[in-house]
């Protein structure tokens, strides 16, 4: 190698060194901004949650009130009455219960973000999967309500409990359910009366150490070319705002660095999308 070459070489490791460390800044500066978002939420939420269950409480106080007092309604009246608290009653405990999903959501972004890595525990993989599918779909469908798709499960029976970190898996399920969703949502927009966008969820165990996870969409599919790019940080084929290209690039860490597993991608443009986790695994007896 002559000097100049040698130069050149120097260039280029400086220029991929200095890259590095930018994305690396950029992640940084992402999980600072999640941290305090999520410690600034979860207050007004506590709030939320306490004035439902104090509501709640006051709803019963009411129809005992109501009760006592039956003989000064009439009966439409009164029926009416007991039908509007019954119906609040349940409005404040989905208030109450959906608070509480949005806690443990922020908890899970501030574990997260604090750097702590999560510990293995014994984790029900089927309902945790379930879990977070449908709430990448209801997110999705928060924004816009007449999106619908259909979404299969299978997940074997009798599954035994696994030694897994749940928030990786529940970030990974969270993350390809998201592109899975946007890919759909994009391919019912070019408007082919006979388009029927769906999501298939697989879990399955091989019954000696390997459990696999895979979603299937039918959307877009990938070219060629970018699907060698999706591991990329910040890689992203979506408008500014809508996506940072970091999604695939974590989760594949997560699954492959903590968990020792492979993350697979099998896609066809015009046919879909399956995405694939294999991970190795111990059963909990
Ligand atoms: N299911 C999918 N169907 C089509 N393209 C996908 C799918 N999942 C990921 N991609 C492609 O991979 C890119 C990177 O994904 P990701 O890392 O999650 O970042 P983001 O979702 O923020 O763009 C996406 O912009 C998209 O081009
Ligand atoms: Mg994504």
């Amino acid at each position: 190698m002559n000097d100049l070459d040698k130069m050149e070489d120097l260039r280029k490791q400086v220029e991929t060194l200095q890259e590095q460390m930018r994305n690396q800044e950029k992640l940084a500066s992402l999980g600072l901004l999640s941290a305090g978002i999520s410690h600034e939420v979860q207050n007004p939420l506590n709030f939320v949650i306490n004035f439902s269950k104090m509501s709640v409480k006051l709803l019963d106080d009411l129809m005992d009130i109501i009760d006592e007092n039956s003989s000064k309604f009439n009966e439409d009246d009164k029926e009416d009455v007991e039908d509007i608290c019954a119906d609040l009653k349940e409005n404040m405990s989905k208030i109450l219960s959906h608070g509480e999903r949005a806690i443990s959501i922020i908890r899970g972004i501030l574990l997260q973000s604090r750097g702590k890595n999560g510990e293995f525990m014994p984790t029900d993989i089927s309902a945790l999967v379930h879990e977070y599918v449908w709430l990448a779909y209801h997110s999705m469908r928060a924004n816009d309500k007449s999106f619908n798709i259909a979404i299969h499960e299978e997940y074997q029976e009798n599954l035994p409990k696994f030694m897994l970190i749940p928030q990786d898996i529940s970030r990974a399920v969270l993350n390809v359910m998201n592109n899975a969703c946007y890919t759909l949502k994009e391919r019912a927009g070019l408007g082919d009366a006979s388009y029927s966008p769906a999501v298939i969820v697989k879990v399955t165990f091989d019954g000696n150490a390997e459990l696999t996870i895979s979603i299937t969409d039918n959307g877009m599919g990938m070219t060629p070319e970018i699907k060698a790019k999706i591991f990329e940080n910040f890689f992203t084929t979506k408008p500014a705002g809508q996506g940072t290209g970091l999604g695939m690039g974590i989760i594949r860490s997560l699954i492959e660095g903590n968990h020792n597993g492979t993350m697979l991608c099998d896609t066809e443009p015009g046919v879909g999308t399956t995405i694939t986790f294999k991970i190795p695994v111990k059963i909990c007896r």
